[in-house]
Order: C-alpha cells, then structure tokens, then sequence
C-alpha cells in the first residue's frame, strides 16, 4: 500500500539536484500536492497535470550523460517552470544556447525585474535571491522574454507566456530567496491553475480506511525504532485496526542513548498497553563490534545483526504466513529511487529494503500508510493523533546509533603542528565532489565564531589531506599535550559517549537550542591525556533532509555550560566544535 492520497497536480522533475524535495515539500505547503518523479519520465505519464516544474541539478547540459526530460512534455499544453539546471536544460532544448561559467555564482543576488510578468507579479521591482550555479542562459530561445536579471546574470529569469514556460536561474525554493514562496504560488495558481487540494491535517480518517483496505483480515506488525515515523505509522494502524491485531517490536542494540528503551516502552504503554515487545539485543552488538575500529566494518556488522534478529523474530512467530503483514513507517523521500546523489538510498535501505522485508514486499504484504508524506507532514498527522510533541520533535537519530559517533584509531600519535591548526592523525568520513573521503581532522585553539567558521571553509577547500575542521573550546591541558590512542569500539567508551550526549541533550533542551537545529550529533574521538583518553565533538547542524548540512554556532554562554559539564564526565579531555559543512563533511564522524 503505497498509493498516492490524490492525483498530483505538479510533478516536479527530479533532474539531480539535492533541492528537488524541497520544492516538492514547498508546492505542498502553499496547498498543492505535488510528486517527485525522475526527469526523463515520459510525457505521456504526465498527462492531466497542471503544471511541470524541472529542478536544478549539479550536471552541465553539456556534460555526456547528464539528467534530460522526455521533449513530449513541451507538447502537452501545460505550464513548465525550469529552475537552475532545469532553467538551462529548458533553454538547452528549445532552441537557446547555455554558456559554460568560469567561476560561477553562489550565493545572495539582487534580482531586477525587466519586464511585466504574471510569474513576478505583485513583487517589488528588486529583491534578493539565491543563486548556486556555473553555466549560464547566454541565449534565450525563440519565443522567451527576458524577465529579470542579477549583476551577474543576465537572463535570471525568463518566460514564454503563449506556451507558458518559465525558466528561473535562481532557487524560488530556499528561504533566501525572500519572494521564492509568491514566486512559486504566481506559477502555481496564476499560471497553472492549480486549486488548494492538500492538507495534511485531516487525513487520518482517510488513513486508516486505507489501512483497513489493505490489510483486509490480516493482522500487522512492526519494528519500531522510538523514531517518529514508525510511531506515527505504527499509531494510525493502533486505530485503524485495534490494539488486538497489531504488535510490535523494538531491538535494543546497546547501541542507544540514555534512557531510550524506557522512553519506547513508556511511549507505547501509554498509547496501547502490551503492544510493542522490547527485544534485549545489546549484548550480541556489542559483542560482535567489541574491539572493531574501521566504520563500514561497523556499519556491515550492524546491518547483518540487525537483519538477523529481524528475520529471527520473523520466523519465530508465525508472521511469514498469511495473516500478518509488516507495517513500516518509510515516508516519501525514502521511496524515491532516482534520488540526487543516491546516498539517501544507500543510508536507509538495510532498515526498510532488508532481503527479508523484499521478500514481504514483492508478495504484497508491506503496509506504508506514510509513504506519501514528508517528515513534516508526519509530524502534523503525529499531532492530530494526540502523539507527545515530546516524540514529534524528535531529532533523527541514525539506525547505527552511537557506533557511528564513537570514533575510532588504530595507530598512535600526537597532533602535528602546522601554521593553519594542529593536524590530528584521526580519520573522519566526508563527501568531497560526490564521493566518499576518509582524512584527517584539523584543529583550531580558537573559539567557535563566524569568521573562524569562513577560515575552516577555506581549508578545507585549501588543504587536501582534511576534510574537517574542529574548533576547541575547552581542554584540561595544551593542544601540543594531546595525543591519539588506538582505540575501537568498547563498552567502555560507548558509555562515555551515551553520558555525554545525554549531558548535551539535556542542556541543549533546557535551553531551547534543539529547537534551532535539525540535528546535534555528540561525536566521542580518541584524543587526549593519559588520564583522560578521549574528547567530545559537538555537531549541531541545520539541513532539510539530512543530504546537506550547514553547521550551527551557538552562544558563548551555553557552550561554556555544555563545555564545563562533560570535561566533569570520567575519561574526558577537551570539547572541541565542528565547523564543518556537508560537504565536505558528512553529519555523523562515523
Ligand atoms: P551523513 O553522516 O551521511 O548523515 O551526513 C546524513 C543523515 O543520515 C543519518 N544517517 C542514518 N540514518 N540509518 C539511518 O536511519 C543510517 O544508517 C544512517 N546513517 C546516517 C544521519 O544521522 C544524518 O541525519
């Protein structure tokens, strides 16, 4: 069951770029609903939409092999509106000319209207805008206006409105563009014709009939997770077919923060007594990762457990035969296989596309009452259920849980000094130029702030053997005194990781700062003095759905107070501050 709640009037063509969910999501707030669907889908599946919106991508219209679009979509009579690359790929293929950039454009612009338009109406003739491109639309094809333009770019918007295409070098999408939200709903409504069809709210009748539906006389069952969207997922299905038929299963991996199995068994009882079974599994994680350091050997180890336990508890209860299906809480960017750069889908698949629930799948008996919904939608319907926003803001938490944040060494060594920071020979993951990298750490004896953020930027661009850079903002001894110690994974410093990140949760809570980040990562590094082993890394970030990510500052006064209580924690030496974007950092150190 994965139907979508009612025929989408915009598709947005995804054509690589890691902003294609959010116009989706950004159609659907104004009250439209909108798919995502790949770029080259043929036309004849669009038909009966109202409009066409092509989204940007990394690619050059030149480059061989980059995303196109079926041509017949021209031809269906509705609107399109190209953005970035889909604003190149548009001119590109009706007879305009792209010109490679030199350096490109990202960043704020001052956009300045050079004609009357429906698409700009009703906005003041300059404002800002968000840029983030190399080529440009030098020529514009037959029939097209020029609209409006940037300092540095000429045609930054353009139109046809007999055919009613549209091109926008800009991102209407992100919130710098401070008129992206009047931009879209002028193409939406005024051009498109579209009517407001979308609400989330509302819908948990429609919901559960369909949950109903699908199971017919089957019963359900679930792996939750504390997330919000098994919750939400796993509740609807509670109402839809009554506490009776569906149940349950929560893995305790060891691998959890602080007071989490509590939390999910107090969460459940609360909403259906007995329905969800805890599954104490810590000692078989823990047991199989003791003394491993290398992190897709943890992630490998991590996934064929979890699998294991899965298809054992699959097994054992009678769920592989007719009457139970598997509910799961999967939401709709899970879903898309043609994702931007394909991580996402790589990140989730071991959870929700393990060979057992594949199985489940091909014979129809997975029930996904979410996969129509972006994360936020969750939340509403969460609301509407009466779920504790406690649960609904919840921050994601990765299924590998803290293995992935407990760093770990194999050789040792001291910090190398150099005239940007100190060079740590430790080794974190990040994504340069849409490939993995595994390289060192540089350090700054500096206070987190925004010009030191700008400085980390640049070498990380500047020096090849990093990829991250980490301010420090409190130590027991000099930075020349630490040292690297090999260290893997042990119960030891897991448990140390689980206390500091409570300690962080816990004042980040009371402070209102989880409120201003989407996710805050509290990473544990094998760096420190003989008595006190390891160091902590805070990762606030800021991201919309986990694919990019912008890294926070926060203030002196509450990094001070994070900083004094975990240096009170046994085994810790300094607090240390990650500066670094994604990319070329990814959120978790791994
Ligand atoms: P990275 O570290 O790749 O993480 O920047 C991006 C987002 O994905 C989360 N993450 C995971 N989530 N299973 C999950 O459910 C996983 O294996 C996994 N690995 C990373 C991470 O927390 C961040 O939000």
């Amino acid at each position: 069951m994965t139907g979508a709640p009612v025929q989408p009037q915009i598709t947005v063509l995804d054509a690589g770029g890691q902003y294609c969910h959010l116009i989706a999501r950004k159609v659907r707030e104004s009250g439209v609903y909108a798919e995502v669907r790949p770029s080259n889908t043929a036309a004849e599946e669009l038909k009966g939409r109202r409009g066409l919106i092509i989204s940007g991508g990394p690619s050059s219209v030149y480059e061989p092999g980059s995303p196109s679009v079926d041509r017949g979509i021209f031809d269906l009579g509705v609107p399109v509106l190209g953005i970035c690359y889909g604003h190149q790929l548009m001119a590109h293929l009706l007879g305009g000319l792209v010109e490679r950039g030199e350096k490109g454009e990202y960043g704020l612009a001052i956009l300045e209207h050079r004609g009357q338009d429906a698409l700009l109406a009703g906005l003041p003739e300059r404002h800002q805008v968000w840029m983030s491109h190399r080529d440009t639309v030098a020529v514009m094809p037959p029939g097209f206006r020029l609209l409006a333009s940037t300092a540095t770019c000429r045609v930054a918007a353009m139109g046809d409105p007999a055919r009613r295409f549209y091109g926008v070098q800009f991102h209407p999408e992100v919130v710098h563009t401070l008129f992206g939200r009047q931009i879209l709903e002028n193409f939406l409504f005024a051009i498109c014709g579209c009517c407001k069809d979308w609400n989330p709210r509302g819908r948990v009748a429609e919901l559960e009939a369909a949950i109903r539906r699908a199971a017919g006389q089957r019963n359900v069952f679930f792996f939750v997770s504390g997330g919000v969207d098994s919750a939400v997922a796993f509740t609807l299905c509670l109402r839809a077919l009554g506490p009776r038929r569906v149940r349950g299963f929560y893995v305790d991996t060891g691998l959890m923060r602080e007071g989490e199995t509590q939390f999910v068994r107090e969460l459940f009882e609360r909403l259906a007594p007995g329905s969800v079974e805890i599954v104490e599994a810590a000692p078989r994680f823990l047991g199989s990762l003791n003394g491993v350091c290398d992190p897709e050997r943890k992630r490998q180890i991590i996934g064929d457990e979890f699998v294991r336990i899965q298809q054992e508890i699959l097994e054992s209860g009678h769920f592989l035969e007719g009457d139970w299906i598997l509910g799961q809480g999967t939401i709709y960017p899970d879903t898309i296989e043609s994702g931007g750069s394909g991580q996402a889908a790589v990140i989730k698949t071991h959870h929700n596309r393990a060979p057992g629930v594949q199985r489940l799948l091909e014979a129809g008996s997975v029930i996904e009452p979410l996969s129509s919904f972006y994360k936020d939608e969750v939340r509403e319907i969460g609301r509407e259920l009466g779920l504790p926003e406690e649960l609904l803001e919840r921050h994601p938490f990765p299924g590998p849980g803290l293995a992935i944040r407990c760093l770990c060494a194999e050789t040792e060594g001291m910090l190398e000094q150099h005239s940007e920071g100190w060079i740590a020979p430790l080794r974190s993951v990040g994504v340069q130029g849409d490939s993995r990298s595994y390289r060192a750490v540089l350090i700054l004896d500096e206070q987190p702030g925004p010009e030191i953020q700008a400085t980390a930027a640049e070498l990380v661009n500047r020096l090849a053997r990093i990829n991250r850079v980490v301010a420090r903002v409190a130590g027991r001894a000099p930075l020349g005194e630490l040292r690297v110690r090999p260290a893997a994974l042990s119960p030891e410093r897991l448990g140390r990781l689980r206390r500091a990140d409570a300690v962080v949760r816990e004042l980040s809570r009371r402070s209102g700062f989880d409120r201003q980040v989407w996710q805050f990562p509290v990473i544990l590094i094998p760096l420190g003095e003989a008595e006190h082993p390891d160091s902590v890394v805070l990762r606030p970030v800021d991201s919309v759905d986990g694919m990019t990510a912008r890294a926070v500052l926060m203030d002196r006064a509450l990094m001070e107070e994070m900083a004094a209580a975990l240096l009170e924690i046994e085994g810790i030496s300094s607090v240390f501050y990650d500066l670094t974007h994604k990319p070329p950092g990814t959120i978790e150190w791994e």
